[in-house]
């Protein structure tokens, strides 16, 4: 019985979704909700809590020109892979070290906190594949 009410529940919503688009919408909201978690457990310590990053140390994440400039195969990598050297970021200039992503974050993890990146504080949206990450991992 309890199955069969799950079914029909499922149906249901299946019905209301209807469409593609929406179904992705609603995988989208869940990537993002995902990377939220990620970015507070972990980016928020330097980038800070809205990306407005930290003096001249932590280059902001939010409205960031870098990111917007990028294609993403490289701002994936960056994160994954870490980054160092001279950057510059909406005018101001940084020099220091980001050390990759630490391994006990899984490729999931990794798409989801880039794509929450992209979708908040005026990025350009969009979203980040598993696919992506591993294409981006330096081997
Ligand atoms: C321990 C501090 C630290 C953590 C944690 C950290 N970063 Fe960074 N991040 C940096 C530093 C420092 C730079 C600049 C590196 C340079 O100067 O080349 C940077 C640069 C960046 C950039 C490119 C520059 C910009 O501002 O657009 C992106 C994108 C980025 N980080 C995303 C992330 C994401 C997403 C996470 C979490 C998965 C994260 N960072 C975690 C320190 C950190």
């Amino acid at each position: 019985m309890k199955t069969f009410v799950h079914s029909l529940l499922v149906l249901a919503i299946a019905a209301v979704v209807g469409n593609t688009t929406s179904a992705s919408a609603q995988d989208k909201a869940t990537l993002i909700a995902k990377g939220e978690k990620v970015y507070k457990a972990y980016c928020q310590t330097c980038h800070q809590a809205t990306g407005q990053g930290l003096s001249t140390v932590y280059p902001p994440l939010a409205g960031s020109d870098y990111i917007k400039s990028k294609p993403k195969k490289e701002i994936i990598g960056s994160v994954v892979n870490g980054l160092k050297g001279e950057i510059t970021v909406n005018g101001k200039k940084f020099n220091g070290v980001m050390v990759p992503l630490p391994k006990n974050y899984t490729d999931e993890d990794a798409a989801a906190v880039i794509t929450y990146v992209y979708n908040s504080w005026g990025n350009p949206g969009g979203v980040v594949s598993v696919a992506e990450v591993k294409a981006a991992r330096k081997k």
